[in-house]
């Protein structure tokens, strides 16, 4: 039987935080919970995969695709006057006014298809192009993380921070672009430097998973040189409700819009080394 988080026993959002907004995301919280269900006792024998973008390393599966339709359904319920962007229709719908979702159903689908059992569902709830609430569920370890704009981030009901340990007593994470062979040596070469600078390096397979593990303190800097929106707009407002600095490599705000590079680290990290160049 599984175990029911104390996030749940407490009945969602805990009363110190109930506030505007806060029945929006329990609604949410409760959807990508059963979203998770769904991951978790998937049939992956018969689970279709598919490549994308041409790319053999990059895929979806029937999954995949049932976790986004359903989240489409339920989340445009809620909000139905809302725009919605999810990885696997790979659709760009305008989100600079007004409410829009921004998901992605399965963040790790590789892990997914390979059973390596690390893999979230995430969504943000944006206005006018700005992050207000982010919701992300690892299934495989039941943490629900969520986030409100102002009001912190938590983890099963518990407050998160990010850490305040220098990098030469944390440990790096990272994203290999895997999609993309052009930014691979300049990945492997940043990688080397913060190996340098870290106590170790870590590569989980789900960087809205990563942006979790920066959140809660676990772990100090994490960088990708390209990631979508979906990856990170519910991680990014994590992270940054949990005290931690997220940004472009180079500095820059993330932008909702398009493909971008992301760092995100502890409070008492300096990025700068990520921009030096070779
Ligand atoms: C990928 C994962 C991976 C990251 C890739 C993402 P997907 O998402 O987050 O960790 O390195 O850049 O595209 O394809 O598993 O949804
Ligand atoms: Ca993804």
């Amino acid at each position: 039987m599984r175990r029911v988080s104390f996030f749940r026993q407490c009945g969602g959002v805990p009363e110190n935080c109930r506030m505007e907004g806060s029945t929006m995301l329990q609604q949410i919280i409760e959807i990508v919970r059963a979203c998770g269900e769904i991951v978790l006792n998937a049939d992956r024998t018969q689970a279709e995969t598919e490549i994308k973008d041409g790319q053999s390393n990059n895929l979806v599966t029937t999954y995949d695709r049932a976790v986004q339709q359903r989240l489409r359904t339920q989340l445009l319920q809620l909000a139905p006057q809302a725009h919605f962007v999810g990885e696997e229709e790979d659709v760009h719908e305008s989100i600079a006014r007004g409410d829009a979702f921004i998901v992605d159903p399965i963040d790790g689908t590789t892990n997914f298809i390979k059973d390596y059992q690390c893999s979230v569902i995430s969504v943000a709830m944006t206005r006018d192009g700005v992050q207000q609430l982010a919701v992300i569920y690892n299934p495989y370890l039941d943490e629900m993380y969520w986030a409100q704009r102002g009001s912190g981030a938590f983890c099963n009901g518990k407050r998160i921070h990010v850490s305040d340990r220098p990098l030469a007593q944390g440990l790096t994470i990272f994203g290999s672009a895997a999609y993309y062979d052009e930014l691979t040596d300049e990945s492997f070469r940043l990688l080397r430097m913060c190996f340098d600078r870290s106590m170790d390096i870590r590569r989980s397979g789900s960087a809205a998973f990563d942006l979790c593990t920066i959140a809660s303190g676990r772990a100090e800097l994490y960088f990708e040189l390209r990631l979508q929106p979906w990856d990170y707009a519910a991680g990014s407002l994590i992270v940054q409700e949990a005290g931690g600095q997220i940004s472009r490599i180079g500095g820059g705000a993330l932008d909702l819009t398009k493909a971008c590079s992301v760092v995100a680290a502890g409070s008492r990290v300096d990025t700068r080394f990520l921009c030096s160049k070779p």
